[in-house]
C-alpha cells in the first residue's frame, strides 16, 4: 500500500483569531506545532471573503513552512492572481459561496468547464500543480483528467454527514442534518453507498493517472474508512484536529491523527 500523507488544515486557528481581530492564536505557531507533530503538508484556504486566512498569512506561511503548502482557492481571477504570486506547492480549486458555513459539495467541473480549464491553465503557467475538489463521481474524474488537473480531492462531506448521523449523537442535537433524519437502516445503506462511490471514484481516478486525495468532515471516528481505500494517498483534515486541540493541545491532536492515518 502507498504511504498516506496527512495535510493539516489550520484555517480554524485563523477563525478563532478573526473572532477577536487580534493576533491570537498565532497562525505561525500552529504551522510550527503541526509540522513538529508530523503533518506532511499544511492546507489553507484563502477565501474571497477573507473570513479566516488573510493574504499576509499566505505570504508568511509560504515563507516559513518546512512542509509543502496546499493552497485552496476558488476560480475567481483576483484570487488566482494571488495564488500565482505566492507559488504554493499545489493549488486546490474549490467551489465557494459567500453565505456558506464551509465548502458545500464539490466543484462543478462539468458545468463550469471553461472557467475551470482557464484556472488550471493559468496556474500551470505559474508552474503550480492543480488538484480539483470534486464529488466522487466517474463523470467528475473523467472531466478532471480532460481539463488537465494532476490530482483530485474527493469530497467526503456526504460520507461524513451520514457517518455522524448514524453513529454519533448528532441526530439528537441542534446540529442534526434535516435531510438525513432517516431510519438507521436507511442511513446504514446510504453510508455503504457513499463509501462505494468513494472507492469507485478513487479507483477510476488512479486508472486515469490522477493522484487521489480526500477531505472534508473527516475525524478521529470516521477516518479509518478512508484508510481502507488504497488509491487515496492524501487526506486533508482541519476542523476535527483543531477542535480536539482545544482540549489536548495541537501537538497531541496532530500526533493522534497521524497515528490513525499511517499505513
Ligand atoms: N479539503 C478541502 C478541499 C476543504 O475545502 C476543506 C475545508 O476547508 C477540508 C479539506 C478540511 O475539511 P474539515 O475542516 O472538515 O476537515
Amino acid at each position: 500500500m502507498t504511504k498516506m500523507k496527512l495535510g493539516v488544515n489550520i484555517d480554524h486557528v485563523a477563525v478563532l483569531r478573526e473572532a477577536r481581530e487580534v493576533n491570537d492564536p498565532d497562525i505561525l505557531q500552529a504551522l510550527y506545532v503541526a509540522c513538529e507533530a508530523g503533518a506532511d503538508q499544511i492546507t489553507i484556504h484563502l477565501r474571497e471573503d477573507r473570513r479566516h486566512i488573510q493574504d499576509i498569512d499566505v505570504q508568511n506561511i509560504m515563507m516559513l513552512s518546512k512542509v509543502p503548502i496546499n493552497l485552496e482557492c476558488s476560480i475567481n481571477k483576483d484570487i488566482l492572481a494571488i495564488v500565482a504570486q505566492n507559488k504554493p506547492h499545489r493549488a486546490t480549486l474549490v467551489p465557494e459561496k459567500r453565505q456558506e458555513v464551509t465548502t458545500e459539495g464539490g466543484l462543478d467541473v462539468v458545468g463550469l468547464e471553461d472557467e475551470v480549464r482557464y484556472a488550471i491553465e493559468y496556474l500551470h503557467d505559474a508552474i503550480i500543480p492543480v488538484s480539483l475538489f470534486v464529488d466522487p463521481t466517474i463523470e467528475a474524474m473523467e472531466k478532471s483528467k480532460e481539463l488537465g488537473a494532476e490530482m483530485v480531492e474527493l469530497h467526503t462531506g456526504h460520507f461524513a454527514n451520514l457517518f455522524a448521523m448514524l453513529n454519533s449523537s448528532l441526530p439528537y442535537s441542534n446540529h442534526s442534518i434535516e435531510e438525513l433524519e432517516l431510519p438507521r437502516y436507511e442511513l446504514a445503506s446510504q453510508l455503504e453507498k457513499s463509501l462505494q462511490e468513494l472507492k469507485i471514484a478513487a479507483k477510476h481516478a488512479k486508472k486515469l493517472g490522477l493522484e487521489v486525495a480526500a477531505g472534508h468532515g473527516l475525524n478521529y471516528h470516521n477516518v479509518h474508512e478512508m484508510m481502507k481505500i488504497e488509491e487515496i494517498v492524501e487526506l486533508n483534515i482541519g476542523q476535527s484536529i483543531i477542535a480536539r486541540s482545544v482540549f489536548t493541545g495541537l501537538k497531541e491532536a496532530v500526533i493522534e491523527m497521524k497515528k490513525l492515518t499511517t499505513r
